[in-house]
């Protein structure tokens, strides 16, 4: 998909829409998922999840992804009709900044190595380009996703992934729903949360 810096980044889609004293996106839309070490993993609920893990599950998919010592790779994988899929590779200290989906809803999960997620929390996105919003005073912990690990989302999900090993690569599967048309960046500025750029799919 997209150009390597944008490209996962994950890509966005339409109008942020929030409520107001939450999270960019309810808690409600996300689910996460543990492996059991000593059996077979437990299937998500959420079905981009578990298609993120059924497909992961291919032992030859890690030898299909080129590696760049550098710089994050990626490759489209096959998905159901209407639904996005890539393999992303993530050298160490590598991240996506951050981003929404344009109003897809999505999935992730780590084949290999770890990634941290951080989230925001806001009263409302902004909407416009360098418009700005106030971060709530308490934000939530990032989430560490270890191998085997993932988590799902919905459409006004916003998110900044990070690779923060020093010298681990790790590798990541991530589904979207639809299929995204855009992608928001945004910044942190001054304790504000500010709305940078507008990618959209055409531009990948
Ligand atoms: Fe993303």
């Amino acid at each position: 998909m997209p150009t390597p810096a944008t490209a996962f980044g994950h890509p966005v889609v339409p109008g942020p829409r929030t409520s107001s004293g939450t999270s960019a996106e309810p808690a409600s839309a996300d689910t996460a998922t543990t492996p059991d070490p000593t059996t077979r993993a437990e299937r998500p609920t959420d079905p981009l999840l578990g298609y993120a893990v059924e497909t992961a599950a291919d032992p030859t998919l890690l030898d299909r992804l080129p590696l760049d010592a550098t710089r994050r790779t990626w490759i489209r994988l096959s998905a159901p009709a209407g639904c996005d899929a890539w393999l992303i590779g993530w050298p160490p200290d590598t991240r996506t900044g951050w981003h929404d989906h344009g109003g897809s809803r999505g999935a992730f999960h780590v084949l290999r190595g770890e990634l941290v997620e951080s989230t925001v929390r806001v009263n409302t996105l902004p909407t416009r380009i360098r418009e700005r919003v106030p971060m709530a005073p308490h934000q939530p912990p990032p989430l560490r996703l270890t191998t085997g690990r993932g988590r799902s989302f919905g459409p006004s999900h916003v998110h900044d992934v990070h690779n923060d090993s020093p010298t681990t690569h790790a590798v990541s599967l991530h589904l979207y729903s639809p299929a995204l048309p855009l992608m928001r960046r945004y910044a942190i500025t001054d304790g504000d949360f500010l709305l940078q750029t507008i990618e959209h799919a055409e531009d990948w």
